[in-house]
């Protein structure tokens, strides 16, 4: 399973069938998003090192490396920066 690095202090193993979105929900992260379809770019992060693909059409703007996490698989180890997201309240 392709390892992932947010913002360099958080690293996560990818399930290859979910989204990065996906991925960092189920880690207990809370990352900006909004459409989950490829539209707004709330989610637009930057692509540090490693390969993604795309599951969905990309129609939000991204220049560069930044890619849009909500529709991007890991394809190998990658390490993402410029990720925003909170961590998730638990309930008592
Ligand atoms: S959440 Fe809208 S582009 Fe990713």
């Amino acid at each position: 399973m392709p390892s992932i690095k947010i913002n360099g202090v958080t690293n996560l193993q990818s399930n290859p069938s979910n989204t990065l979105l996906e991925t960092m929900e189920r880690a207990g992260l809370a990352p900006e998003y909004n459409c989950r379809d490829g539209h707004c770019g709330a989610c637009r992060c930057t692509l540090v090192s490693g390969e993604v693909e795309y599951v969905g059409f990309a129609m939000a703007y991204t220049q560069g490396r930044e890619v849009l996490p909500c529709i991007c698989r890991a394809k190998s180890d990658i390490e993402l920066e410029d990720v925003v997201y909170k961590l998730k309240e638990k309930r008592a």
